[in-house]
Formats: structure tokens, C-alpha cells, sequence
């Protein structure tokens, strides 16, 4: 994992070779909104980009990776909070296996919603 105080980049790799990243954000929630719309103080990780290269995916490494996230941040921070299409129907089982749930303070009503996990 690589960890600025701003940003954080978790990679998986087999023989130095990447198969996976994460790409994301620490946010705090109250900065997020001049319009004071948000301001219930999370401090959270916001994942930007998960990917899994093809020839690597459905043997748990997108999985492994958050459950990294998760055990390293634990104590560090509120949950995680992500934005997904919810037309992709595999993806939004994934993150709710995981045990994201829809957030309510961000619910958009379109096609993208926000998803997050308490820690
Ligand atoms: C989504 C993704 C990161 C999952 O990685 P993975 O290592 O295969 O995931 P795991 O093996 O830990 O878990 C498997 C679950 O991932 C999901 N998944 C697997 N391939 C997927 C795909 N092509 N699209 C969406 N979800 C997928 C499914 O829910 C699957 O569970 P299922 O077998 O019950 O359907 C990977 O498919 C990927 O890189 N997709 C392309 C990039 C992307 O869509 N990123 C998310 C938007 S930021």
C-alpha cells in the first residue's frame, strides 16, 4: 500500500507483476458540501477505481484488497464510501457482499448511487 495523507494506492501483484489496484481518497465529509447539504463529519476512504486485470478475476483479489483496506484503516477512519453504476448488477453484489450499504445521506435517485461500509 502506498499512503500519502490525502490519497492511498493499494496494489496486488504475483511474481512483481500488477494484477489489481485501488485507487482512492481519505475525505472528510463536512469539506465535502459548501452547502452544508452533508455535514454529518465522516471521515472516510473514498474509493476511486477498482480494477482487476481480466485473466485474475472471480479468485477474490478485488475482495482481498478491501479487506486490506478495511484491516489497515480500521482504526483510522469512519467506513469507506464508494460511487457505483447501479445498472451493474454483478458490482453492486460485490460491494454488498462486502457489506456495503446504499447511503442514505448521498442517495442520488440515478443511476449512479453511493455506497458505504461503518467500520
Ligand atoms: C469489479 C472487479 C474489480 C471485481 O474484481 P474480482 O477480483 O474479480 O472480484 P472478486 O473475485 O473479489 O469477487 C468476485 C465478484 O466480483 C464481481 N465481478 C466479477 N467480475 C465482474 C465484472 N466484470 N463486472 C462487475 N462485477 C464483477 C461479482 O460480484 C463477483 O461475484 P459473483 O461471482 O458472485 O458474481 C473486476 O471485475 C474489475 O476490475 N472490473 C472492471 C473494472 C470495474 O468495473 N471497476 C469497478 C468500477 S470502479
Amino acid at each position: 500500500m502506498c499512503n500519502t495523507k490525502s490519497s492511498f494506492l493499494i496494489s496486488a501483484t504475483i511474481n512483481d507483476v500488477l494484477i489489481g489496484y485501488i485507487l482512492g481518497e481519505y475525505i472528510n465529509l463536512d469539506k465535502l458540501n459548501s452547502d452544508k447539504r452533508h455535514t454529518d463529519g465522516r471521515y472516510v476512504c473514498y474509493i476511486t477505481y477498482i480494477h482487476v486485470v481480466d485473466d485474475y478475476r472471480n479468485i477474490g483479489v478485488a475482495s482481498n484488497m478491501i479487506k486490506f483496506l478495511i484491516k489497515l484503516q480500521k482504526q483510522n477512519i469512519d467506513g469507506i464510501m464508494l460511487t457505483c453504476d447501479t445498472s451493474n448488477n454483478r458490482l453492486v453484489r460485490f460491494y454488498k457482499k462486502l457489506g456495503f450499504m446504499e447511503d442514505i445521506m448521498f442517495r442520488t435517485y440515478s443511476r449512479f448511487e453511493t455506497y458505504y461500509k461503518y467500520l
